[in-house]
């Protein structure tokens, strides 16, 4: 399967509403190569030279139902800075990703959100947790892993994990004062 912006399935189809459902492991081949795709997507958007050539959109991340596949399979990949401060790459294949706690406080981008399905700008605080436990299978790691975000990276999860419910990111939107401040927010 070819993965650009002409195959990315955008919100005026209603595919993008379908809820998914969680895939077997082991892994199928099919869902395997599907997820390595999807991973290969991302990483090569942030080639400005091949995004140019291969009509890639810039990404940190993709759920399969962007490709109107309604299955639990999620890829996110970017350059990042851990709590030290240290370069870090945030880099996960996830089979069957899904929130086991959350933190109350919230947090959101100061610069919004943009997804590769959501072609118009949707300006507005989309409000998440702050921290966040996720237990998924990673096919980088090639094992069941227990991941525990903060900042940029928790949005990005909380971002794509909601792809699986249909949910996206400008529902989260307060609609009628987008830029309402949210007490104790952490903004990123
Ligand atoms: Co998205």
């Amino acid at each position: 399967m070819i993965i650009n912006n002409d195959t990315i399935i955008k919100d005026s189809d209603p595919r993008i509403r379908q809820v998914s459902q969680p895939v077997s492991l082991p892994l199928s081949k099919e869902d395997e190569d599907l997820l390595r795709q999807m991973f290969k997507y991302v990483v090569d958007s942030t080639d400005e030279e091949l995004a140019e050539k291969e009509n890639l959109r810039p990404a940190v991340g993709i759920s399969a139902i962007q490709l109107g596949i309604p299955k639990q399979l999620t890829a996110v990949y970017f350059e990042d800075v851990d709590k030290n401060g240290e370069p870090v790459t945030r880099e996960f294949m996830l089979a069957n990703p899904h929130i086991v706690s959350s933190s109350l406080q919230k947090a959101y981008l100061k610069g919004g959100e943009g997804c590769l399905s959501v072609e118009e700008e949707h300006e507005g605080y989309v409000v998440r947790s702050a921290r966040i436990k996720v237990k998924a299978f990673d096919l980088i790691r090639n094992s069941e892993v227990e991941i525990r975000a903060r900042g940029y990276l928790a949005i990005v999860l909380q971002h794509e994990i909601d792809h699986f419910s249909g949910i996206l990111f400008y529902d989260r939107i307060n609609a009628e004062d987008p830029f309402k401040e949210i007490e104790g927010a952490m903004t990123i």
